[in-house]
């Protein structure tokens, strides 16, 4: 008997030792022999049960990320990568990043939301996004994973039955890692908004059609037996797949690369400066760095963890990973004396700088003489992918589409020196409960203020009801005050209030009245990209490009963009960011005007020093010859 039972022991003991190698062991494709060559990806697909995918399954899945690329890929690994892992509370935030920006036109509502705790972003849910809602506002550029896999327990809680009918949004790794040209990252956004979040990163595949919506299924619908769609003239989603693209065994070529091509990231992290001169695409340069050859990923690289590298310059000790130091502007230019040869990676150039004091380098991050456009008297507005869904289809294409983002900002970051930043002014009406904003839903609102609109004659309400220019309405003094009140009704209370253009307004006594409020700053996040040449660098054509009286970099306005038609834009000077005054940079700008002067008085001064020296010289020399051979006379 006790033979038994020590055998069992030692055969648990053997068998959970052997499942925790099993775990800990390294996947297939995980490991690298060395090979710099590109392996070849001719592989099953796997439904998300994990059943390979034959053409002649009744229904056909959408394969699954997760279950295709886990026979040789640790899963679980990935998903915690930066692009996946932003309601992990137990991450690291960093340095502020761009937000989710939840924009309503009506209500001229723009929001800047995450799931990270950046200082200034409002949770998701505030405006009602749980994961589900979150997912369907901006899976159009969502990378897949995180709120797209919460687990069942937190599923209950939302709309349990719909995600049965969705599925779940794994990681898209197809989204960088496909290079295929029929590789259509579009498709993502278009399945994301019908529901179809199972569906959607299959949907991107070159070889691959998705049609239907889930979004028109009842919640009942059951995606194996096809029972219960919606009603008759709904398509149920369903996949198709290119025949000609599975061979014999059913297994699919798919064009996976590490080397991802920029046009991938492209996708999500484009910007487009409005006011700019020279906006049209033809006009303008990409980063320097990518115009001589290289890649997002030469920079921002990873391992299989996907902790994609940020670059800020204090990511590395944030994060205890000194070995990512060297990919920071700094540490890639600069380096690290004592940490020879990691200076100059891929064939940096090492910033001379003359004439810069070094001052400039303790109060300024690098990308404040290099990235971004150069400023201008005023901030422009940027549309972003994120922000503006840029690339995908029904983009509305005008200049002046919300949300309204301010860049180039020059403001003081986390790490206090100045670096330049976009900058959102949140707007959004809401209830003011001991001293915090809570935003009101703008579906609550929307009927309200189509009733103030319709009710001034004074506004072409159809105009802006109808004409879809992205614009947010102009609203009148008595089309706010008419809508603070129905708030007011609405939500039982005296505290209705209005937050945009960097204050906060209520009504008091019949008056409008605009007062300072934290919820009323501005969210700002620093950019680093595009990096300007050497010689568009700021400094570059004289010290009076930030210290001239003119200078954008100082002197420059940011405009706090609001709907209140009735008060002139807000604007505020650059140096209210920067933490110094406008006086004190106007005194000290002055001085630039008195150098040349100042030179001018010191050279004339140097030639005649000089030349009293000579004078001297010579007379010295005249009076040793005259000592040595005699007068003449
Ligand atoms: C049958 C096993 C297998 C499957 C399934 C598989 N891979 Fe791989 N993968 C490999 C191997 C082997 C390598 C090469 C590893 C090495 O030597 O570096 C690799 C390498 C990679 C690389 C690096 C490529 C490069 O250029 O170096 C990426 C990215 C990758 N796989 C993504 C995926 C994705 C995404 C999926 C799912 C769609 C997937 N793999 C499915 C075996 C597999
Ligand atoms: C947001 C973009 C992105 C997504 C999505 C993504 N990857 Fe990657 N992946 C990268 C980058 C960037 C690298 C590193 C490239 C480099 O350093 O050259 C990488 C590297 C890899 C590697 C090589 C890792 C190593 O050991 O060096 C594998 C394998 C891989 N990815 C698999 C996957 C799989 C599987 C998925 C989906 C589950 C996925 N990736 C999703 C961006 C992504
Ligand atoms: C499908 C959309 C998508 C694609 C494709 C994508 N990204 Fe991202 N990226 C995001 C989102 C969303 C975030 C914000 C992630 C977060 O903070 O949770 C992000 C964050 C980042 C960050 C961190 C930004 C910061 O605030 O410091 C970097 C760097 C980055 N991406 C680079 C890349 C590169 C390089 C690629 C191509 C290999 C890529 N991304 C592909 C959507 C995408
Ligand atoms: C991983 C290394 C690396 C990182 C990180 C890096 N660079 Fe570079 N940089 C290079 C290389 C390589 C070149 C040379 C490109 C070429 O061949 O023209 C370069 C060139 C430049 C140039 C000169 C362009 C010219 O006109 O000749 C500037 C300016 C510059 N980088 C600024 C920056 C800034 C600002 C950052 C941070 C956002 C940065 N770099 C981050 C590698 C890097
Ligand atoms: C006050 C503005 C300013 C700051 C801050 C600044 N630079 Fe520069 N940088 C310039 C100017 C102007 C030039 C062009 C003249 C020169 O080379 O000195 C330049 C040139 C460069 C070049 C091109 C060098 C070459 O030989 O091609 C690189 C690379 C560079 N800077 C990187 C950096 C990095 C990295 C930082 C941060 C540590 C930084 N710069 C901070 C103004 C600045
Ligand atoms: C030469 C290296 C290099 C290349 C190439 C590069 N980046 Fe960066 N990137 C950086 C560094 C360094 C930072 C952080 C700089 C800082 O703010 O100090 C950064 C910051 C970012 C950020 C966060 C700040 C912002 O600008 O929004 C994003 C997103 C980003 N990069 C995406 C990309 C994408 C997409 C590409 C390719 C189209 C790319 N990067 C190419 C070095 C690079
Ligand atoms: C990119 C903009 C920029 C350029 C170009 C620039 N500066 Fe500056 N300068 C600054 C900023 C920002 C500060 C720091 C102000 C602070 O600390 O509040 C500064 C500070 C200074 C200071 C110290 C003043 C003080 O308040 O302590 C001197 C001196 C100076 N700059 C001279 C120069 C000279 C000379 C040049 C040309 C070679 C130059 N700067 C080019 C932005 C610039």
């Amino acid at each position: 008997m006790k033979k038994v039972i020590l055998c069992t022991i030692v055969w648990m003991f053997i068998g959970t030792t052997a499942l925790w190698a099993e775990n800990e062991e390294p996947k297939l494709g995980d490991v690298t022999d060395g090979s710099r060559a590109v392996p070849n990806h001719l592989i099953p697909l796997f439904d998300e049960e994990g059943s390979q995918i034959f053409l002649d399954d009744t229904p056909l899945l959408p394969f699954s990320t997760e279950q295709t690329c886990l026979p040789c890929h640790d899963y679980s690994k990935i998903s915690h990568g930066w692009h996946f892992n932003a309601p992990d509370s137990g991450i690291h935030p960093g340095r502020p990043g761009h937000p989710w920006i939840y924009t309503d036109r009506v209500t001229g509502t723009q929001i800047p939301l995450h799931h990270r705790d950046w200082e200034g972003v409002y949770d998701p849910a505030v405006v009602g996004l749980t994961p589900f809602y979150f997912l369907q506002e901006f899976g159009r550029q969502f990378p897949g994973g995180g709120v797209g896999e919460i687990d069942s327990a937190d599923i209950s809680k939302d709309l349990f039955f719909r995600w049965q009918v969705s599925g779940r949004a794994e990681v898209n790794c197809l989204a960088c890692h496909d290079v295929e040209a029929a590789h259509d990252q579009t498709q993502y956004d278009k399945q994301m908004r019908n529901e179809n979040f199972r569906w959607a990163a299959a949907a991107t595949a070159g070889f691959t059609t998705v049609e239907g919506a889930a979004e028109d299924m009842q919640d009942t619908y059951d995606i194996y037996s096809q029972v219960g769609p919606g009603p008759a003239e709904a398509v149920p989603p369903r996949i198709k797949y290119d025949d000609h693209r599975f061979d014999d065994k059913a297994q699919v070529f798919i064009d996976i690369r590490r080397d991802i091509p920029s046009r991938r990231c492209y996708y999500c992290h484009s910007s487009r400066y409005i006011e700019s001169p020279d906006k049209e695409e033809w006009e303008t340069d990409e980063d320097v760095h990518l115009t001589s050859g290289m890649n997002c990923v030469d920079c921002h690289r990873n391992g299989l963890d996907h902790m994609m590298i940020r670059g800020y310059a204090t990511e590395a000790q944030e994060t205890n990973r000194p070995n990512i130091a060297s990919f920071s502007c700094e540490g890639c230019h600069v380096g690290d004396e004592n940490k020879w040869p990691e200076l100059g990676r891929l064939g940096a150039p090492e910033p001379r700088h003359l004439g810069i004091p070094t001052i400039h380098f303790k109060e300024m991050s690098c990308t404040s003489c290099h990235s971004g456009p150069w400023p201008r008297k005023e901030t422009m507005n940027v549309q972003t992918s994120i922000a503006h869904g840029l690339g995908t289809h029904n983009v509305i294409k005008g200049d002046s589409v919300m949300p309204y983002i301010a860049s180039p900002v020059y403001a003081r970051a986390q790490n206090h020196k100045i670096t330049p930043h976009n900058l959102l002014f949140p707007t959004f009406w809401g209830v003011e409960k001991g001293g915090d904003i809570q935003p009101v839903h703008p579906e609550e609102l929307q009927d309200v203020i189509i009733t103030a609109i319709e009710a001034d004659t004074l506004t072409d309400s159809l105009n802006f009801i109808s004409i879809n220019t992205g614009e947010w309405p102009t609203l009148s003094q008595s089309q706010f005050t008419m809508i603070l009140d129905s708030l007011s009704v609405m939500k039982d209370t005296v505290n209705a209030v209005f937050v945009g253009g960097g204050k906060l307004h209520r009504i008091e006594d019949g008056h409008v009245v605009s007062e300072k409020h934290p919820a009323a700053e501005p969210y700002k996040w620093p950019f680093a990209h595009n990096v300007r040449p050497a010689e568009q660098s700021l400094g570059s054509k004289s010290c009076k490009d930030c210290h001239g009286l003119g200078a954008g970099f100082n002197f420059g306005d940011v405009k706090a963009a609001s709907p209140l038609g009735f008060q002139p834009t807000a604007k505020r000077s650059m140096t209210a960011y920067q933490e110094t005054s406008k006086f004190y940079q106007g005194l000290f700008a002055f001085t630039f005007y008195f150098r040349p002067i100042l030179k001018i008085f010191l050279d004339v001064c140097l030639i005649l020093m000089t030349a009293v020296f000579l004078l001297y010289v010579f007379k010295g020399l005249d009076a040793i010859v005259q000592n040595a051979f005699g007068s003449r006379d």
